[in-house]
């Protein structure tokens, strides 16, 4: 006969196997497990991960309202590629990418083309295909080779894009950033593009510092470039925050498809589009910036639908709480989010920047995100790795990184402020950093440099 502790439902939680004795790893067990028990040991143990609302290091959304953790929930069973099936979550997609449209200046949204994707990198794939088909089409037509194409953009581009030319053979130009030139500004751009190259990149919201790359003065230099030697070169924007951010607290900034030179724009739905990741958008100005033979179909209400996309199946659900944000907050509300959280970056970003100890790279006023290192001559004995680390204890994940290339001796530590991070927070991370910093300080001979990127870093 049984005894009563071998009954699951008597047995406590924590007494039970799986929870008391150890369960293998990395090997499929044979025998099942009650689902409170699985459930109890896979929520513990991401417990260990850090707090993601003091996860200062990500741009991508933490924080939803509980209607949208609700339709969330109604809808999580939704393949964004099963158009014919779920043909309101694909008409919902449809409208988000127009309403971008709208939002960018497309100069006739009804010309224009987009889709959402799983995030900006899968976006920003699409975006270089797309350049790189059309300058193949333009030479091929023309007898000329298709060898050697080459995208030129700053060395701080983030990594999907060093994946793009990579995976896509397609040759990366880098134009170093320097303390002159922190920005691809369009200084000495000539020397970086020829007939080969397939577009350039610039960059909305640099993910190194949050600084907008002057979409503007790239544009004019191209067109110097095109009156001198005839290339027509297109600009793809990586928006992948800014795109979110310029047309609420800079709408008077021509960085969109205002400029005729931008063919295409992506931006990340989970970073300031407010949504839970992942999701991201990309929108071509008009159907001709999109080679056909790119484009597949699918079968939608009976018909065909075109798509064009790296993955097949994706979340839905995403796409309907980007709609959810667009009918909740309107450009007001978005204005509203957007400008909060400059209002905190430019406040964090100045009291940071009167600590004796740090000088400031930039202040949060295009995105809400900023950078500061540390002053020249502050310091042997600790760097704000180390800084890093110690507020890691408190709970805090600001992560220091260096600069790339010609600045790779320069060490930032970034914040990005998201929507949640309030101005009680902040001043709770502001506290925190002054005890660090006194603390280290206070240290009468140097930490051992061998603590690096404690924090990761999503560059
Ligand atoms: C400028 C830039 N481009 C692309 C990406 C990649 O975006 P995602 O994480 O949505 O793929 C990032 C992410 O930080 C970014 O900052």
């Amino acid at each position: 006969m049984s005894s009563d502790r071998d009954l699951l439902s008597i047995n406590p939680l924590f007494t039970r196997d799986g929870e008391a004795r150890e369960r293998p790893r990395f090997q499929m067990t044979d025998d099942e497990m009650l689902p409170e028990t699985a459930y109890q040991i896979v929520h513990d143990e991401s417990m260990l991960d850090g707090n993601a609302r003091m996860n200062l290091a990500t741009f991508v959304g933490t924080w939803m309202e509980p209607q949208a953790a609700q339709l969330y929930a109604d809808t999580f069973d939704r393949n964004m590629i099963d158009k014919d099936e779920y043909p309101a979550t694909a008409a919902i997609e449809e409208r988000c990418w127009r309403i971008l449209a709208d939002l960018w200046n497309a100069p006739d949204p009804a010309q224009a083309i987009g889709t959402s994707t799983i995030g900006s990198s899968e976006a920003c794939m699409l975006g270089g295909l797309a350049l790189k088909r059309r300058w193949q089409h333009r030479r091929r037509a023309a007898g000329q080779s298709t060898e050697k194409p080459n995208l030129v953009m700053s060395s701080a581009v983030q990594v999907c894009w060093e994946k793009f030319t990579n995976y896509w053979d397609v040759e990366a130009r880098l134009v170093p950033i320097s303390e002159e030139h922190p920005t691809l500004d369009g200084h000495e751009l000539a020397q970086y593009v020829d007939e080969n190259t397939i577009g350039v990149v610039a960059i909305l919201g640099v993910t190194y510092t949050g600084a907008y790359e002057p979409v503007q003065k790239v544009a004019a230099a191209l067109d110097d470039i095109q009156a001198a030697t005839g290339l027509d070169i297109p600009i793809h924007i990586d928006g992948a925050s800014g795109a979110f951010i310029a047309p609420f607290l800079q709408p008077e900034l021509e960085w969109d498809f205002r400029c005729e030179r931008v063919h295409s724009i992506n931006t990340s739905g989970h970073k300031y589009g407010l949504v839970f990741p992942g999701v991201g958008w990309i929108v071509w100005r008009s159907r001709e910036c999109l080679p056909d033979d790119l484009i597949m179909t699918v079968s939608y209400l009976g018909g065909e639908m075109p798509t064009f996309a790296l993955n097949f199946s994706r979340p839905g659900a995403q796409v309907l709480l980007q709609y959810y944000n667009f009918l909740r907050l309107g450009r007001n509300g978005y204005a509203a989010v957007q400008g909060a959280n400059r209002d905190v970056a430019q406040y964090l970003a100045h009291a940071i920047g009167e600590f004796e100890a740090f000088d400031l790279w930039n202040d949060g006023s295009d995105i809400p995100v900023f950078a500061w290192r540390l002053a020249a001559g502050h310091t042997d004995n600790w760097d704000l790795y180390d800084l890093s680390a110690q507020l890691r204890q408190r709970g805090w994940l600001v992560p220091a990184y260096p600069m790339p290339d010609d600045l790779a001796d320069l060490t930032v530590q970034r914040v990005v402020v998201r929507n949640g991070l309030s101005m009680d927070l902040a001043d709770s991370l502001l506290d925190s950093i002054r005890d660090c910093t006194d603390y280290l300080d206070g240290l009468s001979s140097p930490l051992p440099k061998t603590r690096r990127n404690t924090t990761s870093f999503h560059h």
